[in-house]
């Protein structure tokens, strides 16, 4: 458990995606990009930090020639709590008129991160913009953004792992796990026992989360309603 002076105690739960269906997602979103980009180089843009893993994996398994950029986004907001505040931290290394990029995103939530990114892109004279995400949560969805390409759809829950984190923690887990909220009389009982542990409840047989190919919503309706960290 951890809460970190937050108020918002939390626990680790159930594995929403499993590291062997990401490493087989990833690689098929490689291969579906390298079709549709065959001839041209267009430059991969991981927006950070959630999309650091899942950039690093895909480009892995890329069959284009390519270039990469990063580009730091900053939302205020702690804990579960959206916000529209968003704001670039760190910008590309290098220009992008003329080119086709893909910006790769570990989870669309509101779209407003999303939005602003896209209007900045434009702005920059791209030859062409599409987004590439690992997670989406399509239920959450504010304001419209053109997400082409999508890992997995998954619920109205909160998760971490594969480079998301909650409160800088859990990015380093190999899969996707939901993260969940303490409830008050568990969490002073939590308080007293002894280290904390960061692994996941891999026994429970817990709904999936499954694959965004088309006609494919698994995982929705399964989540209870939570905020997210921005
Ligand atoms: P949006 O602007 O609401 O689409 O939020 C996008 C950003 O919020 C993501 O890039 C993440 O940093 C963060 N976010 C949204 N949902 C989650 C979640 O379930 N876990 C971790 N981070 C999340
Ligand atoms: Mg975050």
């Amino acid at each position: 458990m951890i809460s970190e002076g937050t108020g918002n105690p939390v626990h680790l739960g159930r594995v929403l995606i499993s590291r062997d269906e990401i490493e087989t997602r990833v690689r098929e979103l490689a291969r579906e990009i390298s079709t549709d980009y065959a001839g041209r180089t267009p430059v991969f843009i991981s927006l950070l930090k959630g999309g650091f893993i899942f950039l690093a994996d895909l480009v892995r398994h890329l069959t284009i020639p390519h270039e990469i950029d990063f580009i730091t986004v900053r939302s205020y907001g702690s804990g579960f709590e959206r916000s529209e505040r968003i704001e670039i931290v760190n910008d590309m290394a290098r220009g992008v008129a003329g080119r086709d990029v893909i910006v790769i995103d570990g989870i669309v939530d509101t779209g407003h991160t999303l939005s602003v990114l896209e209007e900045l892109l434009l702005g920059r004279k791209v030859r062409s913009l599409r987004v590439c995400a690992l997670l989406d949560k399509p239920s959450c969805r504010e304001i419209t953004v053109p997400v082409h390409y999508v890992g997995f759809r998954v619920p109205d829950v909160f998760v971490v792992g594969y480079g998301l984190d909650f409160m800088e923690r859990y990015r380093n887990l190999s899969h996707i796990a939901e993260l969940v909220p303490v409830a008050r009389g568990e969490a002073a009982a939590a308080a007293a026992a002894p280290a904390e542990s960061v692994e996941p409840e891999t026994g429970e047989a817990g709904k999936r989360a499954a694959p965004a190919r088309p006609g494919s919503a698994a995982g929705e309706g399964a989540g209870r309603r939570t905020r997210r960290e921005t």
